[in-house]
């Protein structure tokens, strides 16, 4: 079987902890990146049962120095990358009006330009593999509310940097997409939902619920589904999809 190795951040926990076990089925090598160490642990010992061999680099992509060692470790043990799924997002959810500078500057830092640093170092050995990119957006880029702002904000810029890539991919042979998920039930949205019950007076289940019906749909997704989209992306079949932005979440936003 042909080495083939890809990176994905956020692999701690949620979406990124989901594609990181799917992708172990297609790739012969996962690096996980995400701050909790102990986290990936977890994440690399399910993909190791499978017989995939785990790379661990526990590091703050706030940082530009992660994204250095996140390449160089990367390289030194696999000498090569043909995924890059920069999965990692934190931006807080904050009302517009209550939203700090720092706020702003912290949330940009790790899920804008983390993920665009980290595609520009692993570009030249993506460009070696005729390797690709996924961005991990979100649908409130297509929706801004006054909550989500800055979320919506920087899921918005992910679109248009993606955008960017993939017109330099087809000159230089990287393939460039980007998924927007929906109401994802992962721990940010557990926070998020913590958040809502108390500030309405509600009980989690409630909350859920209330949640469920505002958005107008059945139910949240899976970090398993988004992660099913995610290897469909990277696989050879999906080699002519370049460039798109596709929503997954539920039937929320439904703008042609
Ligand atoms: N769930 C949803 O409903 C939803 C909807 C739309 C978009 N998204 C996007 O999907 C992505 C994954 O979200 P999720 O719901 O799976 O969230 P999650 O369960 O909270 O996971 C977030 C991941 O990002 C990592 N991370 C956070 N800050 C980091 C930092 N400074 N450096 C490195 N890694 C960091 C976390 O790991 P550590 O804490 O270990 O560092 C964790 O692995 C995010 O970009 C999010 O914006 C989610």
């Amino acid at each position: 079987m042909k080495t083939k190795i890809a990176i994905v951040t956020g692999a701690s926990a949620g979406i990124g902890r989901a594609t990181a076990i799917r992708l172990a089925k297609e790739f012969t090598g996962i690096v996980l990146v995400a701050r909790q160490g102990n986290e990936l642990e977890k994440t690399a010992a399910e993909i190791n049962a499978i017989g995939t061999e785990t790379l661990l680099i526990p590091a703050d992509l706030r940082l530009v120095e992660s994204v250095d060692q996140v390449i160089s470790q990367t390289t030194e043990k696999f000498g090569r990358i043909d995924a890059l799924v920069n999965v990692a997002g934190a931006v807080p959810q904050i009302h517009l009006f209550d939203m700090t500078d720092e706020q702003w500057n912290d949330g940009a830092e790790m899920k804008l330009h983390g993920a665009r640093r980290l595609a520009i170092k692993a570009w030249p050995f993506l460009k070696e593999s005729n390797g690709s990119i996924v961005f991990i957006s979100g649908n409130s880029a297509e929706s801004p509310k006054p909550g989500f702002a800055a979320v919506a904000t920087i899921n918005a810029a992910i679109c248009a940097l993606s955008k960017a890539f993939a017109e330099q991919g087809i000159i230089d042979g990287v393939q460039v997409n980007t998924v927007l998920p929906g109401p994802v039930m992962s721990n940010r949205r557990i926070g998020f939902l913590e958040k809502w019950s108390k500030a309405n007076n509600l009980s989690m289940e409630e909350a859920k619920q209330q949640f469920l019906q505002e958005a107008h749909i059945g139910r949240y997704g899976k970090p398993e589904e988004v992660a099913d989209l995610i290897a469909y992306m990277l696989s050879p079949g999906a080699k002519w999809l370049i460039g798109t932005a596709i929503r997954i979440d539920g039937g929320e936003i439904k703008g042609i």
